[in-house]
């Protein structure tokens, strides 16, 4: 019996090995070698036969060449289940998945874009902690504690702290890369400010800003003008005009508010057929940014010799830009990230 043992394995394994590789024939030949009437169950009926000293080795033996066959079917099975796979993902009939691929958010865009002005022009990319102190939001930018000028600057307080807040303008980023920095330098910084507003079509607890900041040697308001204006042109088109209407910052002196002329009617009632404009409402103008010349008493603030050097600075909101340019009613929609929104930037 210990021959036909070892002649069976043969057998059974040269036939697994060259068999097909298909489930069908895997399963063929585990009927044939295993199943109820098959040639290794025929070998277990047998074993009754044979001499009780023989029994126990005969019964170890067939167990091992059981083992052997089954696991030898089993490894058959698993690379024809590889090869149907295959099969299966290389069906080039079969219609394509699309993916949907996404896109940057409109607010994102649009940050992207303005940076990418003032960068043309020699400014760079600094980012600065939403997080803040009131030293930083206020203090350092001339905005003393018990102001009235505090209240146009209302904040949000990190409760558990009292002494940290949500910064509510990027301002703070100026006197924080001044106390870092020595001029010349012209910087632009984007990000999140935070301001206690009820929400409504044009307000959000949340926006966006991006700062601005030049400071060097003979710094004028003309340079401030200047590139404003490459901005505006680059941003709203060449016939974009602006005005300045002198205003009030205490980390500025003087100051100005800008507004470039209206990008649906250009301050021509007649453009539009006699309407009033349901974007300037007739005014002609939309604002867009403060600004104004770094005031003397910041650069004493962060150890900078007001004598010596000067500058300018200027603030404008991301959604509002992006609501003139785009054409956006609500500021809401920026945040609701409803698709049939988003999809359409
Ligand atoms: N920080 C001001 C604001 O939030 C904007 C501003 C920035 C004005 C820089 C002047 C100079 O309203």
């Amino acid at each position: 019996m210990k021959n036909q043992i070892k002649q069976l394995e043969q057998a059974a394994l040269q036939e697994i090995t060259s068999a097909a590789v298909s489930k069908d024939a895997v399963e063929g030949l585990r009927i044939k070698y295993l199943g109820r009437k098959g040639v290794v169950t025929e070998l277990f009926k047998k074993m009754s036969e044979l001499p009780a000293s023989e029994k126990p080795e005969a019964g170890q033996l067939l167990n091992l060449l059981k083992n052997t066959v089954t696991k030898a079917l089993d490894e058959k099975l698993n690379s024809a289940a590889g090869i149907e796979e295959e099969k299966e993902a290389l069906d080039v009939t079969l219609p394509g998945i699309l993916s949907k691929p996404g896109h940057l958010h409109p607010i994102t865009r649009t940050i992207d874009e303005i940076c990418r002005i003032f960068i043309s022009i020699g400014f760079r990319v600094v980012e600065g902690p939403e997080i803040e102190t009131e030293h930083y939001n206020f203090e350092t930018l001339n905005i003393p504690l018990e102001h009235p000028s505090r209240d146009a600057f209302d904040t949000f307080y990190l409760k558990s702290s009292g002494k940290y807040l949500l910064r509510s303008h990027t301002s703070p980023v100026q006197t924080r890369f001044m106390e870092k920095n020595k001029p010349p330098f012209s910087i632009v910084v984007p990000g999140k400010v935070y301001r206690p507003d009820a929400t409504d079509a044009s307000h959000s607890f949340m926006f966006h800003q991006i700062e601005g900041l030049a400071v060097g040697d003979n710094i004028k308001f003309s340079d401030l003008k200047g590139v404003l204006s490459i901005f505006a042109k680059t941003m709203f088109g060449k016939s974009i005009k602006m005005r300045f209407r002198p205003s009030f910052f205490p980390f500025t002196e003087p100051s100005a508010e800008i507004d470039i002329s209206c990008i649906i009617c250009g301050g021509d009632a007649q453009k539009i057929g006699g309407k009033r404009c349901s974007l300037c409402g007739g005014k002609g103008w939309l604002e867009i940014l403060g600004a104004g010349m770094v005031n003397p008493k910041v650069f004493e603030k962060v150890g900078y010799d007001p004598k010596k050097v000067t500058g300018f600075a200027f603030g404008m909101g991301v959604e509002r830009i992006a609501i003139l340019k785009y054409g956006v009613s609500d500021i809401r929609m920026f945040f609701e990230n409803d698709v049939r929104f988003l999809e359409q930037f």
